[in-house]
């Protein structure tokens, strides 16, 4: 449509989602990284929503997950909710009894969109992941729902279940996946939560990492690191739902991302020689001049 693009991203997210802003800025976006605060996901949402206020006569806000003021949480829904349809139609068109729903929560956005069609109903059981990063102590997670630290609050203009201190301020927030690390969730989940009809679990990094790897070997399909909170949890619960039922996984993202992340728990000497090599092919600039010349 030839509209200018401006993604605000918090500055420790860019160094760790790189392989993302590199393609973002490959499809014309101007990638902003945020030095304020924490500089993750809250940080990032405070200052395109700045950006916004400043400039409503010729800016659209686009919001990546559903929370924020009405009618963004609605709006989110609505257009993931195709996840959710599809699976509906595919598990009926099949025969599939679907058992449990998995998907990992962030600010809710892949979740509410795959849970939505299910919802009024009582079956199947919704389970959302957020992340328990290294521990259950103030700053080692994203525990939302099931932490110490959570409450009812209000911040940039929603009102639902954050980590706040006594003072009613955002606490720091951790976990190995960028997309997770948010202080806040969507209030339609906080609600659903609240109700019952959803399910929260806390995954740890350290099990989302087994996860990546489990999924690998044995379905030869590489999940984000945040997908991996869902399909850790899904391996929990997997052993309580009938055989004959379906578990099933929103896998909100592809590994490829996080390989900057993995690569160093998973293969460390050889991740690090490549680190090594790949300096001193920058420093050299022969492989970038021949690539250049080719480009042109
Ligand atoms: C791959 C992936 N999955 C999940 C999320 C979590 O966001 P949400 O809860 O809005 O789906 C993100 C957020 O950046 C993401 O990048």
């Amino acid at each position: 449509l030839g509209l200018e693009c401006i993604v605000y991203m918090g500055e420790v997210d860019v160094r760790r989602q790189q392989p993302n802003v590199a393609a973002m800025e490959l499809y014309g976006a101007k990638v902003c990284a945020v030095t304020a605060g924490s500089r993750t996901l809250k940080d990032a949402v405070n200052e395109a929503m700045r950006d916004w206020a400043a400039n409503f006569e010729n800016t659209h806000y686009v919001l990546g997950s559903a929370l924020g003021p009405a009618p963004f949480p609605d709006i989110v829904r609505e257009f993931q909710s195709v996840i959710g349809n599809e699976v509906k139609r595919q598990c009926e068109e099949r025969g599939v009894k679907i058992g449990a729903m998995v998907a990992c929560v962030g600010g809710g956005s892949n979740s509410i969109g795959f849970f939505s069609p299910f919802i009024d109903q009582k079956e199947p059981r919704l389970i959302g992941a957020e992340a328990g990063g290294i521990g259950p102590g103030v700053g080692e997670n994203a525990s939302r729902m099931t932490g110490d630290a959570a409450r009812d609050g209000i911040m940039q203009g929603y009102k639902s279940r954050f980590l706040l201190d006594d003072d009613g301020q955002a606490l720091p927030t951790r976990s190995i996946s960028a997309g997770l690390d948010y202080c806040g969730i969507g209030p339609q989940l906080a609600a659903l939560g609240k109700s019952g009809r959803i399910e929260f679990t806390a995954i740890r990094d350290e099990e989302a990492l087994e996860a990546v790897k489990f999924f690998a070997k044995n379905e030869g399909i590489l999940f984000a690191l945040e997908s991996a909170h869902a399909g850790a949890a899904a391996m929990k619960i997997a052993r309580e739902i009938p055989k004959d039922q379906a578990v099933v996984i929103n896998m909100s993202g592809r590994g490829d991302k996080d390989v900057f992340i993995t690569s160093p728990v998973f293969r460390p000497e050889e991740w690090n020689q490549f680190l090594h090599a790949e300096i001193e092919r920058l420093e050299s600039n022969k492989d970038i001049h021949d690539a250049k010349i080719m480009t042109k």
